[in-house]
């Protein structure tokens, strides 16, 4: 899997996006250590804050699934199908990441490929 197909996959993922309160598209796909596959976007609430963002909606769904051990993810987010800038994991996104990835796990975006080391240096952990 290059990180071009995985990036293609995370753009068909940001279309079923439910988005309609911030009119921000996020597609992820997430590359499995098996190979598996496992796409996500961002599902909003009117109730703002139960919104999930796309990145966590493939992690959960792979957990869910009996998937635990991650390579990768490809992550595009735009309006209107438009995905030039780089889009980056929030905050939350990296925690849930790191709960599941080591240091090296990758993350590609559309500017080029991140360790979760260069995003999170240092990990909150029990
Ligand atoms: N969003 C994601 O899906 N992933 C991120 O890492 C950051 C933000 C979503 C949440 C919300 O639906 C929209 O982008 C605007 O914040």
């Amino acid at each position: 899997m290059t990180d071009k197909e995985l990036l293609r996959l995370a753009r068909e993922a940001a279309a079923n996006a439910y988005s309609k309160y911030s009119g921000f598209s996020v597609g992820a796909a997430l590359l499995a250590a098996d190979g598996r596959v496992f796409t996500g976007c961002n599902i909003e609430n009117s109730s703002y804050s139960l919104t999930i963002c796309a990145e966590r909606t493939a992690i959960f769904k792979a957990v869910s699934e009996g998937c635990t051990k991650f390579r990768a993810i490809a992550i595009v987010g735009g309006i209107d199908g438009v995905f030039s800038e780089p889009c980056c994991p929030c905050g939350a996104c990296l925690q849930v990441m790191s709960e599941f990835c080591g240091d090296d796990f990758m993350i590609i975006l559309t500017d080029g490929r991140y360790r979760l080391k260069d995003f999170l240096p240092k990990r909150f952990a029990l």
